[in-house]
C-alpha cells in the first residue's frame, strides 16, 4: 500500500497548505503506521511538531488539517486524538478494491522498477581449498535470498563468486596431487580423485607428517605465483574438484546458478591497481609495504593505520584482490550496486577497500558499494558450533542432520494420523523441510546477529519456523481439494466482501507485500520478509478459525475463497523469495 500511503501524505500536505499558507505546502506530515489498530491505520503527527512555530495547541493545529483534509476516497471521516494525533482509518470499500486489483497481478501488488540497476551480489565466495562447512551456510542462504529479492523487484543482478582459489592454501593440495595422482596431469581425461574431503585429508595427513612434503607444498605455491604450466594445471584440478564438491551441497540447497569469478581472475590486474594508486598520490611505503594510509582506523597508539596493498616481498593480498575487484567492477562490469553478504568480521575490511576505492575514484556517488555483514551459527552451548573433537561441523552433516530430524517428525506425524503415504513422498517431504527449516531458521534472524542453531526450534510447526509457513500455505490448498475449487479460475468480477474483523485484518496485511519487498530491497534484512510471512500465517489462522469459508452463503463465499487464495499466493511468493519452495500436501 506504498501508493495510498503517498497519496495520503500529498493530500495531507495539501491540507496544510490551504490551512496554513503555501509555506507549509512541502512540511512532512510525519504519516506512520497506527501504533494500535484500534485507533486506525495510519497516524500523521506533524502538528506536534508545528506547535512552537504556529504558537498554537497541537489538537488545535491537527483539527485545522483536518478541517481541509479530503480523504473520503480512502479513508474514514479522520479523528483527532490525543495530545494532536490525526488518526486514518482505511475505507471497507477502499481496501475490497485494492485487494480486487492484485487478485489478477503475478506480483500481487508488488511494483517493477523504473530504475532497474546493474547490481552483483557476490556470493558465496568460499574459500574453496577446504571442506564445505557450517561458516559456508550464511553466505550461500542470505546472497541467495538477497539476489532473488533485488532481481524480483526489476534489476539485473548478477550473481558472482569471488571463490579464494588462489595462494598458500592451494600449495598442500597442489604438491599432493602431483605425488598422489601424477597421471592427472598427463591426460585430458578427468580422474576420479576420490570425494574432496578424503582428498584433502590425505593431503593434510601427508603434509603434517612429512617435511619434505611440506617443502614441495611451498615450491607449489611459488611456481602457481610465477606461472609454471604443469602446476597451473594441478591447480585447475584441484580447483575443479573443489567446485564440483561445492556444487552438490548448493544444489541440495538450492541456491541459484552463480559465475565463478574469483581472486585468481584479479591476480593479472594487481600490479595496475598499484601503478593506479601510485600516480593517484595515494601510495605509501611503509617498512618496505606499499600502503594507503585510512581515515577514521587507527592503530593502538592512535597512529592512523594503513592498509596494505603489496607487501614487502612483492606480494599481493585480499585486500589488493579486493581493490581489483571494485575497480573492476565498476570500469568493466559497469555496476551500479555491489552487494557483499560477507561475516560480520570482515566489517573493517570492507569499510577500508571502500575507502580507498572512493579515495581511488573508482567507487563514486552514483554506485553503492555495501557489505551486509551477518554474524555466526551457534551450537546450543552458545558457542560457535563445532564437531565433539572440536573441528567446524561440516556443512553436510549439518543439512543431512535436519532432513533426518524431519523426517522423524513427517514419520511420527502419518502414524498419528493412521495415514498410508508412499517412501517417495516421505523423503521428498523430509528433504524439502529439513533443508527449508535451515535456510528459514538463518533468515528470520536479523543477520547481523549470531543465532544458535537448533533441529528442534527449527522443525517445530508452531512458531516462526519454515513448516509452520508450509503448513500454512498446505491449508489454503487442502481448502482447495475439499471444496473442489480452483483457486486460478475464481471469478474476475466476484466481489470481495470483508465483514469481520479478522478479514480485514488479513486483507490489510496481504496488501503491505510491496512496502516490505521495498524495505528488503534497501536495508537488505531478509528477515523483515520471514516476519511479515510469519504474521501472515498467523492473520491467516485467525480469520480460517473465525470465518466459515466452505461453508458460507456467497457472495461471501467467493470473497473468502479469493482471500485464501490470496493469502496461497502471498506465501508462495513471499517464501520462492527466501529462496524455499512449498508442498501441495505435509
Ligand atoms: N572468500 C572470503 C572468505 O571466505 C569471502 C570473500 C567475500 N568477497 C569478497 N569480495 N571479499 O572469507
Amino acid at each position: 500500500m506504498k501508493d495510498t500511503q503517498e497519496q495520503l501524505k500529498l493530500t495531507l500536505q495539501e491540507a496544510l497548505d490551504a490551512a496554513f499558507g503555501s509555506d507549509y505546502s512541502k512540511v512532512d506530515p510525519v504519516l506512520v503506521a497506527a501504533s494500535n489498530p484500534k485507533f486506525g491505520d495510519y497516524q500523521a503527527n506533524v502538528a506536534l511538531g508545528l506547535a512552537k512555530q504556529l504558537g498554537q495547541q497541537p489538537r488545535a493545529i491537527a483539527q485545522q488539517i483536518v478541517d481541509k483534509l479530503d480523504v473520503s476516497d480512502i479513508c474514514k471521516p479522520p479523528e483527532v486524538a490525543g495530545p494532536g494525533f490525526i488518526n486514518l482509518k482505511l475505507k471497507t470499500e477502499y481496501l475490497e478494491a485494492q485487494l480486487k486489483a492484485i487478485q489478477g497481478d503475478p506480483r500481487l501488488g508488488v511494483p517493477q522498477t523504473n530504475n532497474p540497476k546493474r547490481v552483483i551480489v557476490d556470493y558465496p565466495s568460499p574459500n574453496i581449498a577446504k571442506e564445505m562447512h557450517v561458516g559456508h551456510l550464511r553466505p550461500a542462504v542470505i546472497g541467495d535470498c538477497l539476489s532473488r529479492i533485488v532481481e524480483f523487484v526489476g534489476h539485473k543482478v548478477e550473481r558472482i563468486s569471488h571463490v579464494g582459489d588462489w595462494g598458500t592454501p592451494f600449495g598442500m593440495l597442489i604438491a599432493y596431487l602431483e605425488e598422489a595422482y601424477p597421471e592427472a596431469l598427463t591426460t585430458t581425461e578427468t580422474l576420479n580423485l576420490g570425494d574432496l574431503s578424503s582428498f584433502y585429508r590425505q593431503a593434510k595427513a601427508r603434509f603434517d607428517a612429512d617435511a619434505n612434503f611440506q617443502q614441495a607444498a611451498r615450491q607449489a605455491v611459488v611456481k602457481l605465483q610465477a606461472g609454471d604450466q604443469k602446476t597451473l594445471l594441478a591447480w585447475k584440478i584441484v580447483c575443479q574438484l573443489s567446485s564440483r564438491a561445492y556444487q552438490v551441497i548448493y544444489d541440495l540447497l538450492e541456491i541459484a546458478p552463480f559465475v565463478e569469478r574469483g581472486e585468481s581472475f584479479y591476480n593479472a590486474l594487481l600490479p595496475e591497481v598499484v601503478e593506479e594508486l601510485d600516480k593517484k598520490d595515494l601510495l605509501v611505503e611503509n617498512q618496505g609495504a606499499k600502503c594507503v594510509f585510512l581515515e577514521g582506523f587507527t592503530n593502538r597508539e592512535g597512529e592512523p593505520l594503513p592498509l596494505i596493498v603489496q607487501k614487502s616481498d612483492g606480494g599481493y593480498n585480499y585486500a589488493a584482490t579486493d581493490l581489483a575487484t571494485i575497480r573492476y567492477r565498476v570500469q568493466v562490469d559497469k555496476v551500479q550496486r555491489v552487494i557483499y553478504p560477507v561475516g560480520i568480521e570482515q566489517i573493517n575490511h570492507f569499510a577500508q577497500i571502500f575507502q580507498v576505492g572512493r579515495k581511488a575514484g573508482w567507487i563514486t556517488d552514483d554506485v553503492e558499494f555495501v557489505h551486509a555483514p551477518f554474524g555466526l551459527v551457534l551450537g546450543e552451548n552458545g558457542q560457535k558450533l563445532k564437531t565433539r573433537s572440536g573441528e567446524a561441523v561440516r556443512l553436510r552433516d549439518l543439512l543431512d542432520g535436519a532432513i533426518a530430524h524431519a523426517r522423524a517428525d513427517i514419520e511420527n506425524r502419518i502414524k498419528e494420523e493412521a495415514r498410508e503415504e508412499t517412501e517417495e513422498f516421505v523423503s521428498n517431504l523430509a528433504q524439502v523441510i529439513g533443508v527449508s527449516a535451515v535456510k528459514y531458521a538463518d533468515l528470520s534472524q536479523n543477520r547481523t546477529s549470531n543465532y544458535i542453531f537448533s533441529y528442534d526450534k527449527m522443525l517445530a510447526l508452531k512458531g516462526n519456523t519454515a513448516p509452520y509457513m508450509v503448513y500454512a500455505y498446505v491449508r489454503t490448498q487442502g481448502i482447495s481439494r475439499e471444496g473442489n475449487i480452483d483457486f486460478e479460475k475464481l471469478g474476475a468480477d466476484a466481489p470481495i466482501v470483508l465483514r469481520q474483523e479478522t478479514e480485514l485484518t488479513l486483507a490489510k496485511h496481504l496488501l503491505q507485500l510491496d512496502e516490505i519487498i521495498s524495505e528488503v530491497e534497501k536495508d537488505l534484512l531478509p528477515n523483515r520478509l520471514c516476519e511479515y510471512l510469519y504474521q501472515l500465517s498467523d492473520k491467516f489462522n485467525k480469520f480460517y478459525e473465525n470465518c466459515p469459508v466452505l461453508k458460507a452463503e456467497e457472495p461471501v463465499r467467493t470473497s473468502r475463497l479469493i482471500l485464501c487464495d490470496l493469502t496461497a499466493r502471498t506465501l508462495k511468493l513471499g517464501l520462492s523469495l527466501l529462496g524455499i519452495r512449498v508442498v501441495e500436501r505435509m
